[in-house]
């Protein structure tokens, strides 16, 4: 059995997590000290977002260097430190890795620019400009604007899906691919045991680098998620082809059993689970409830959708550094909260790895950013799109800047309430923060008994009903009470989001509304 089989995930933006030396951006040297959190909270494993030498014009998806850490987030000694202390705690280590593009100040992208005989040139996707003298294809930047820049030296452009700060790979070419595999292998000499793979989807390109087709009508005005919306992505991502290269990963020594989850932000199951398995991608990360409004009939079709599709699973998410946070999405306040744990005990019922973002646990809302103090480039782009909202500081107590850092925080937002803070509410045991914790240990307990990818009976739209093994999860998105049949037998209560004195049960029950309860087969074989 592999590692990440029931195990469950932490997302940490280092940046925002914990500070230790007073510069206002978290460091390892901070989440060394806070990692008590994490193992507190009872998760398996910690993917860390980032960390290595970079100008950070995307916060460090921008890699100047794959072998080495950034100054300001510590040093190699920190990293190692961050490493032994998660081990000691029984914490697996993931870290980020961002094969899609480097930055444009990685010394491959300066080779490339100041020779264009250089080998590196060819690591980089650099084309003549098309027939109009504009960029050589109609392609976007999820960023805004052209996904082509000018190198005027040479009169060619580079293609770049993100900030003209990270130029994409040119992942036909195969010593892009060595490249990679021996950084890949480098870190996983260093002890870390898994991989969270950026823009997996994108890493190869269509041959010709043809057009997409525009699906619908682009406004001048247009935001970069409308105007990115408005074309078929059928050239640019999803081929099939990025597949080969992670199953070159996966037959790398250790590869068996290092996990690969993929970002595969293409919101099509069957795509998904394409680069899943058999060598593959062990998982892919699942964002199908991420850029929707609250839609109890939808998120319950869709989650069942992706369920029923892949025996193994995903790495389930509702929350990113990248996405408005969920109890926000979901319409704010305590309803949103329940709305997301909710969906969370969904998850836990399910084959896979759900991954917290952290501050999840707390049932955080969205940070409040003002506009002057925007840091993000898509921020900066399109304000109301930009991401800065789920990146303000992890509020670790109620003292100056919530406990984050003693300067001054690199992402200016107001400060969290105390309710909003860890030390207050572990302190409560009637907190958010109590009720996921329990949450994660009902999973862990119950996963021996937890079987097979999961049933999903009859049930009223918008409830959801999945008997897996022994346990059965019941939850009811909508704000009605929702009547369900229990299957034959009598079921012991083992975890209640509204934490409610719930009976055995068997026959039909109402499910109160937005809540998620689990039970096991009575008498409980645990
Ligand atoms: C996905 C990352 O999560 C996001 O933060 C980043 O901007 C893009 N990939 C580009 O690397």
């Amino acid at each position: 059995m592999q590692w990440w089989n029931n195990a469950v995930g932490y997302e940490v933006y280092i940046r925002s997590f914990a500070d230790s030396d007073g510069d206002g951006v978290g460091d390892f040297g901070g989440l060394t000290e806070r990692l008590d959190h994490l193992a507190w909270l009872g998760v398996d494993a910690v993917w860390v977002t980032p960390f290595y030498p970079s100008p950070q014009a995307d916060f460090g998806y921008d890699v100047a260097d794959y072998r080495d850490v950034d100054p300001v987030y510590g040093d190699m000694e920190d990293f190692r430190r961050f490493a032994t202390r998660a081990r000691d705690l029984g914490l697996k280590v993931m870290i980020d890795l961002v094969p899609n593009h480097t930055s444009s100040e990685h010394p491959w992208f300066r080779s490339a620019l100041a020779d264009p005989d250089s080998p590196e040139r060819g690591y980089y996707i650099f084309r003549p400009p098309g027939p109009d003298g504009g960029p050589p294809n109609n392609w976007l930047s999820h960023f805004g604007g052209p996904a082509w820049t000018l190198d005027p030296a040479s009169g060619e452009y580079y293609c770049h899906l993100f900030h003209r700060m990270q130029p994409d790979l040119d992942w036909s070419n195969p010593a892009v691919r060595r490249e990679f595999e021996e950084i890949v292998e480098f870190w996983t000499e260093l002890g870390v045991d898994g991989f969270r793979i950026d823009v997996a989807h994108a890493l190869t390109k269509d041959h010709d680098l043809r057009d997409n087709p525009q699906i619908l009508p682009l406004a001048s005005d247009a935001t970069p998620n409308q105007a990115f919306s408005a074309f078929e992505h059928v050239h640019d991502l999803g081929l099939d082809s990025s597949r080969e290269i992670f199953e070159a990963w996966k037959s790398l020594p250790g590869g068996s059993d290092t996990l690969l989850v993929g970002e595969v932000y293409l919101v099509d199951v069957d795509r998904s689970t394409s680069y899943m398995g058999d060598g593959g991608l062990d998982l892919c990360l699942f964002f199908g409830l991420n850029r929707r409004p609250w839609d109890p009939v939808g998120f319950v079709d869709e989650l069942r959708d992706w369920a029923e599709a892949s025996k193994r699973g995903f790495a389930w998410t509702i929350a990113s550094h990248d996405e408005n946070r969920p109890p926000t999405r979901f319409g704010g306040g305590e309803a949103g909260r329940r709305r997301a744990l909710s969906i969370w005990t969904l998850f836990c019922s399910l084959p896979g790895m759900p991954f917290v973002y952290q501050g999840e646990e707390l049932g955080l809302e969205d940070g409040s950013v003002e506009p002057e103090h925007v840091q993000d480039p898509v921020g900066k782009a399109a304000y109301h799109e930009g991401r800065d909202p789920a990146r303000t500081p992890m509020p670790w107590d109620t003292g100056p800047d919530n406990g984050f850092t003693t300067g001054a925080p690199w992402l200016t937002s107001g400060t969290r309430a105390p309710a909003e803070t860890v030390q207050h509410q572990k302190e409560h045991p009637d907190s958010h923060l109590w009720l996921f914790r329990d949450l994660l240990a009902t999973r862990k307990r119950l996963a021996p008994i937890r079987t097979g990818p999961g049933r999903w009976l009859p049930a009223p739209p918008g409830v959801a009903v999945v008997l897996s093994g022994e346990v059965l999860t019941v939850a009811n998105l909508t704000d009605d009470p929702g009547g369900v049949v229990l299957p034959p037998g009598d079921w012991s209560p083992e975890f209640d989001t509204a934490r409610g004195d719930n009976p055995v049960a068997s026959g039909r029950i109402e499910v109160p509304p937005t809540s998620a309860r689990v039970y096991v087969a009575a008498p409980s074989p645990l």
